[in-house]
């Protein structure tokens, strides 16, 4: 897509989202550059262990991960949807180089800028590796990428990006995602697992105030690129967790009752107390995981954990057609 259709898609799809009778913005506008630089910083803060517990299992069982997939098909391309800065990644590529499993890396993000940060930051610790970034939306790169490529592929969607989609959502999107890959394939999935409630609302809670303002620069950033007149300080950051469903929500509530005005002459109304639904990160069992995978037609081959079962990386196979499910 080129630029003057992206800066309309996010116009469209803000001004879809406040004028709905629920109001909502979709997560995946918080990276811009700013918005990068606080999820580094989150991914950082002591609250957010979802990253220091993937990167643990990155570093101990990667070898493990990738003997499973070599056992099927070698070389593989590896592609990761939203691959972000690829701190974690790397130590999954070093060991791909080593076992002589892949050579081709494809990253693919919504964010130009971690593209480039990632090709900066990676290539000279990965020699041997080919990196070819594709920014953009995840399906419309990987119809790219079957122009490109035919080799068998390792697909990486790490991090818990998955949460981001409701249980429907995520089952609609595997679905999806098949249809663009082949009997033997791999895809390794990163899950946030359920635990206790009140650590998993901390993470999205942080003291020093990272998800707020990662949550309110979405505002700044409509501000910018939409000529929009928000007061963020005018918002307040809510998030909530709720245990059965597993899904944790982050919202913006008006403090007051407040008009926002778009450079176009839209006006958008906000009572005293709206809400405005901003993202969802949901949790899994591994129960729920099985299940997902089952319906979604791949074969779960083998789950990877922390020390603290926090967190799973779970390696699922498209499964021989001729096979019967179980086999
Ligand atoms: C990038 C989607 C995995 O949901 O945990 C972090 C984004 N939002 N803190 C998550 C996020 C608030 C993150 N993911």
């Amino acid at each position: 897509m080129n630029e003057t259709l992206v800066a309309s898609t996010f116009r469209q799809d803000v001004l879809k989202g406040l004028s709905a009778p629920h109001k909502y913005l979709l997560s995946k506008y918080f990276y811009d550059a700013k918005g990068d630089a606080l999820f580094q910083q989150i991914m950082r803060c002591p609250e957010y262990y979802l990253t220091r517990a993937e990167a643990e299992i990155l570093v101990l069982q990667s070898s493990q991960i990738l003997q499973r997939c070599l056992d099927v098909d070698h070389p593989f391309d590896i592609v990761e949807l939203g691959a972000g800065d690829g701190s974690k990644t790397i130590f999954l590529l070093k060991e791909a180089l080593r076992m002589n499993g892949s050579q081709q890396y494809y990253p693919i993000d919504i964010s130009p800028d971690i593209l480039s940060y990632l090709k900066q930051t990676l290539t000279p610790k990965l020699p041997g590796m080919q990196i070819s970034s594709l920014a953009g939306e995840y399906f419309t790169q990987l119809e790219q990428l079957q122009t490109i490529s035919d080799q068998p592929k390792l697909v990486l969607f790490l991090g818990a990006t998955v949460g981001n989609m409701l249980p429907d959502e995520a089952l609609q999107f595997f679905q999806q995602l098949k249809s663009f890959l082949r009997e033997g394939d791999h895809l390794l999935v990163g899950f946030d697992l359920k635990k206790n409630p009140q650590t998993i609302l901390n993470a999205y809670n942080d003291a020093g105030g990272l998800t707020k303002a990662f949550n309110l620069n979405l505002l700044h950033r409509i501000n910018r690129e939409l000529g929009a007149d928000f007061n963020p300080d005018q918002f307040t950051h809510y998030p909530m967790y709720d245990p059965i469903a597993g899904s944790c929500k982050s919202y913006l509530i008006s403090r007051c009752a407040q008009q926002v005005t778009f450079d176009n002459g839209t006006v958008i109304k906000f009572d005293w107390d709206e809400p405005i639904y901003m993202e969802v990160s949901q949790k899994y069992s591994l129960a729920d995981i099985h299940q997902l995978a089952l319906q979604a037609g791949f074969k779960q081959v083998d789950a990877f954990f922390d020390c603290r079962h926090q967190f799973t990386d779970v390696l699922w196979r498209v499964p021989n057609s001729e096979l019967l499910p179980g086999q």
